[in-house]
């Protein structure tokens, strides 16, 4: 009888592998960290073999943890770092180039040649002319790796972000396929007719052979070979771990929104079978696709988050663990001088400049290492509260925030969040949401679960926090963020 549901979850800084059983409690997992590489400034890329690797490291890992075989795995669901723009040899699986990860600026000034046609870009899309997203990655791609415009007007190439390069290697070539969550994330994708977009290939000259077969988020998306876990397991779930977040946050209905914290921060919205458009330079997006049904979100992505914290203990070596932080920032308090805008990868919503730079304002003599480190974790929550400002210009009326991500095991830092947005947030007893999110798409497929309501049910709170303070204060600590922010977006 099978027992688990595997969940497979390739991040920007570590992949891993989690059992669930069917009830959506943690059985076991496992780890792995791999190489970031900088080639130049602004520049980020993963070696594809390691992002492979490591996932079937970490599914063997906790396979062999739990004394668990193949046959004990209902289904796998896969959720992943998004946009990541891989192209390799269909024959041959070799990729032509490096993963250019979503956090990667090098076609800033590519972007800039389809300035004139960026309204009719986001009116498709839903996404704005940004660096971040892959279709000027794949023409980055196909301008600057020797023969390979060539070799993709043949048809002998395939482009994928971090899924569809899972489930090619899982199914041995069989399958290259995505899912509509991962697909409306690559700019070629019309979130409104729910089809790679014809016209948006012609504007970036992409050839139409690259691309995977995009399903639902709960679907057949092949099985695997049978050497990688010793037997044959299909592949029920696929979904961005952003989208997959919302779904382990059982962010259903309408209104409901959730905000991770992993190495970005996003907050996605439900919107609801609406596409809601943003005036507020906040993305459209597809939440999920189930049955053929497809759900929207607004979301907002700030770029760096715990790995800002992970530059203050790698970069700066001010502490040796992230558990640190929070020790520090109870002893700093609230009313920290020391401003940090953490643009090193430029800033996202709802400012989009590709160009920025992190900066460090109101140092004085008496500022030290608690200061700054307690400055990286509230930028994390003023750049929330941005968020949710926007949210709320579109017309979101924002009660409660359900939180997740490694980040909020930070008690401190879910409680300063909460102050600053002035809303209630919510801890579930199962942070590891993302991985829950892609578990719980492959038992939907898997007909473990009748229906979304039916996982719904499953979601648990472990914790509220309440503001605490009052709104002359909230507001000071915020003009003091949106200074900064002023002083380096001119
Ligand atoms: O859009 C990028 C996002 O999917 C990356 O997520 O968890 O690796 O920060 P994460």
């Amino acid at each position: 009888m099978s027992r688990y549901l595997l969940s497979l979850d390739q991040g920007t800084t570590s992949s891993r592998a989690m059992l669930f059983d069917p009830s959506g409690t943690i059985v076991d997992q496992a780890q792995q960290e791999f190489e970031q590489h900088f080639p130049h400034s602004g520049w980020v890329e993963h070696s594809p073999t390691d992002l492979w690797q490591t996932t079937l490291k970490c599914a063997r890992d906790v396979l062999r943890k739990v004394g668990a075989k193949a046959s004990d795995i209902i289904s796998i669901g896969i959720t992943n770092q998004r946009e990541t723009t891989m192209i390799w040899d269909r024959q041959t699986g070799e990729p032509v180039y490096p993963a250019i990860v979503w956090q990667d600026r090098r076609t800033a000034d590519l972007c800039r040649q389809w300035e004139g046609q960026k309204d009719e870009i986001s009116k498709r899309t839903g996404l704005l002319l940004d660096p971040y997203f892959s279709a000027t990655k794949i023409r980055w791609i196909l301008d600057n790796v020797d023969g390979a415009r060539a070799r993709a007007e043949q048809g002998e190439l395939a482009f994928g972000t971090v899924d569809t390069w899972l489930i090619w290697q899982l199914t041995g070539g069989r399958s290259h396929a995505t899912d509509a969550t991962n697909a409306c994330r690559t700019m070629l994708y019309n979130i409104h007719d729910d089809c790679w977009d014809p016209d948006l290939l012609s504007l970036f000259d992409i050839p139409a052979s690259l691309l995977p077969e995009v399903k639902d988020s709960a679907a057949d998306f092949g099985s695997t070979l049978s050497g990688w876990l010793g037997g044959v397991v299909s592949i029920g779930g696929v979904a961005g771990d952003q989208q997959a977040a919302l779904i382990g946050q059982g962010c259903f209905s309408k209104g409901m929104i959730k905000s991770t914290y992993g190495t970005g921060c996003f907050v996605v919205l439900n919107t609801g079978h609406e596409a809601v458009t943003s005036s507020n330079r906040l993305l459209t997006t597809i939440a999920y696709r189930i049955k053929g049904e497809t759900t929207y979100a607004l979301e907002g992505s700030i770029f760096m988050a715990g790995a800002t914290i992970q530059w203050i203990r790698d970069g700066l070596q001010l502490i040796k663990d992230a558990k640190e932080s929070q020790a520090l920032a109870e002893k700093t308090g609230y009313e920290n001088p020391v401003y940090m805008v953490p643009a090193f990868a430029g800033l996202g919503a709802p400012y989009w400049d590709p160009d920025a730079r992190g900066a460090i304002f109101g140092l004085s003599r008496d500022s030290g290492i608690k200061e700054l480190v307690t400055a990286g974790l509230q930028a994390v929550c003023y750049q929330t509260r941005d968020l949710l400002a926007a949210m709320e210009g579109d017309g979101a009326v924002v009660n409660e925030l359900r939180v997740d991500g490694g980040m909020v095991v930070n008690d401190w830092l879910v409680q300063f969040l909460s102050d600053v947005l002035g809303v209630r947030v919510t801890r579930p007893q199962i942070t590891e949401t993302t991985a829950l999110g892609a578990a719980y798409l492959a038992g939907l497929q898997a007909g473990v679960y009748s229906s979304l309501s039916e996982v719904g049910e499953l979601w648990q709170t472990e914790r509220v926090f309440a503001p605490k303070i009052s709104r002359t204060k909230r507001d000071a600590l915020y003009n003091g963020w949106q200074d900064a922010v002023g002083r380096l977006c001119r």
